[in-house]
């Protein structure tokens, strides 16, 4: 088996029979323009394409354009697509507007391609769209976890199925939907709180390598180049496109890491993977401007939709019997650069409450009221309540600037704002409500060492939902885990002791 990496997530498969390709991004901008990809040049743009173009068989592992990318799919023309048989209605209309020959794989079900099998590892619960690729022939096994939040249960089913031999995931920590969109590089704790992010980012990758143990482990699905004046001073990062001090923090003699490079070439074998092209080392590219974006002002008919599209939200709560009291405050701006200034033109307030009005003008920025705050363009808002682009999309781009009071996730508003405007994840997200969601107000018991606690249900990162099993000891202290990005709170004070130090749980301990 040959694998050929093409830069970015962009990934060649190769059997004596198949060439599966995977996640091509390689012209355009993802994310509303926001990402370029890195490195590029016209060259490198002609081999990827020429490369791409012998694939058999094309694969998506999930909806962001950064990975299912419309420019770059058309341009490498018609093959047969494969993905997960994802709840998510854009994806799927997506594949199928690429392929005629679309196939929808279940979580984990072997699937024969030739003389390559895969399977997809697909995100949990049904409404998540994201998925790992485990692909294999006689000769090894390779698993692509991409982006993939690498949830510790996931990838102890991948280690049930054998001896993985490469192990590919991304070291990409200025990927992220949190925090970025709620930073600002002015912000005092700016680098501070990036630097915790790609700690996680490092400490994920870690924990694949743990449980894998690869032969080889590679970090790609990035670097990326952000164009826009908001997001510019994220290239200036010290490790934002070099990523060797995390690969060397990574790497050690029993389980080796690398940094992909454009058209690194490798095979897999019955004596392990050897690497047979090290790949191109660009350093310079010079990416197409940005085209500049629509600032079309806020009107009518736009405060319409938003009645609409707020109504809509608010059935969806109803119908998982979910009290939204995070209230949504929208402030539109006018251009990109009053985003980033929080100048905002109009004021709207949205409340998911079924007892209270839907949507109204805003009257103040500092209501004491539990709120999310989010600045955008009227462009951008009005692209996302019509569905033509998504909240992922949106929180991604960080050209929106977001800010919540108190600074605690609000697990349902974000589920309704993520998953509600798509008809499949909406669907999926009401189906997984049988029992209803746990509102951020509910909270856990913990029994340890003779003492009770009682701890808030979900995390203030991302809204997990806390395992009671999960109390690890830290330096000597008893703390509960998150088992999605792994932050740690000490139970004696809720402390956050990994992860972002300014967030606290409220534990009440008794003997
Ligand atoms: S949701 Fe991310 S650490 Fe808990």
């Amino acid at each position: 088996m040959h694998i050929l990496l093409l830069g970015q997530a962009g990934v060649l498969i190769s059997t004596n029979t198949i060439r599966l390709l995977c996640d091509p991004w390689f012209i355009g901008s993802a994310h509303l323009q926001s990402w370029l990809p890195w490195p590029s040049t016209p060259d490198l743009i002609q081999q990827q394409f020429a490369l791409a173009q012998q694939a058999t068989h094309l694969y998506l592992s999930h909806a962001h354009d950064d990975h299912a990318h419309p420019e770059t799919l058309r341009r490498i023309g018609q093959k047969p697509l494969i993905m997960g048989n994802f709840a998510h209605e854009g994806l799927k209309r997506l594949a199928r507007d690429i392929s005629s020959h679309v196939t929808l794989l279940e979580d984990g079900e072997p699937y024969l391609l030739g003389d390559l099998t895969i399977r997809l590892h697909l995100e949990r619960p049904d409404y998540r769209t994201n998925s790992i690729l485990v692909a294999e022939t006689a000769d090894g096994r390779v698993v692509n976890a991409n982006d993939c939040g690498l949830d510790p249960d996931l990838l102890k089913r991948i280690r049930e199925l054998g001896h993985t031999n490469l192990f590919l995931s991304t070291l990409n920590f200025v990927a992220n939907g949190y925090p970025f969109p709620y930073l600002s590089g002015q912000e005092p704790d700016f680098h501070e709180r990036v630097r915790q992010v790609r700690q996680q980012v490092v400490d994920g990758f870690a924990r694949g390598i743990d449980t894998l143990s690869p032969d080889l482990s590679i970090a790609f699905a990035g670097p990326v180049l952000f164009s826009d004046p908001l997001n510019r001073h994220l290239n200036e990062l010290e490790e934002a496109r070099d990523w060797t001090v995390m690969v060397n923090e990574l790497h050690t003699e029993r389980h080796p890491v690398v940094s992909a490079k454009p058209c690194m070439t490798l095979k897999i074998d019955h004596e392990g993977v050897h690497i047979i092209e090290p790949g191109l080392t660009l350093t310079s590219c010079a990416p197409a401007p940005a085209r500049p974006h629509e600032t079309t002002p806020w009107n009518e008919d736009d405060d319409r939709d938003l009645e609409a599209f707020a109504a809509q939200l608010t059935n969806i709560a109803r119908e998982l019997h979910a009290t939204v009291r995070t209230r949504l405050l929208l402030f539109i701006c006018d251009t990109l650069e009053a985003v980033g200034a929080q100048e905002e033109r109009h004021r709207r307030t949205i409340s998911l409450t079924p007892e209270a009005p839907v949507c109204r003008p805003s009257l103040a920025h500092d209501s004491d009221e539990p709120h999310l705050t989010i600045y955008v363009t009227a462009a951008h808002w009005r692209a996302f309540q019509r569905g033509e682009i998504d909240y992922d999309t949106l929180l991604l781009s960080y050209l929106i600037r977001c800010s919540r009071h108190p600074d605690t996730f609000d697990a349902t508003l974000h589920a309704l704002l993520r998953f509600g405007p798509d008809a499949g994840t909406r669907a999926a997200l009401i189906s997984a409500s049988t029992s209803p969601p746990l509102p951020a107000t509910e909270r856990l018991h913990i029994t340890h060492e003779g003492r009770l606690y009682d701890v808030p249900a979900r995390c203030p990162h991302e809204g997990a939902l806390f395992d009671p099993r999960l109390v690890v000891q830290i330096n000597g202290e008893a703390c509960l885990r998150c088992p999605l990005h792994q932050w740690a709170f000490r139970l004696r004070d809720g402390a956050c002791v990994k992860g972002d130090p300014s967030k606290r749980l409220q534990i009440v301990s008794t003997e």
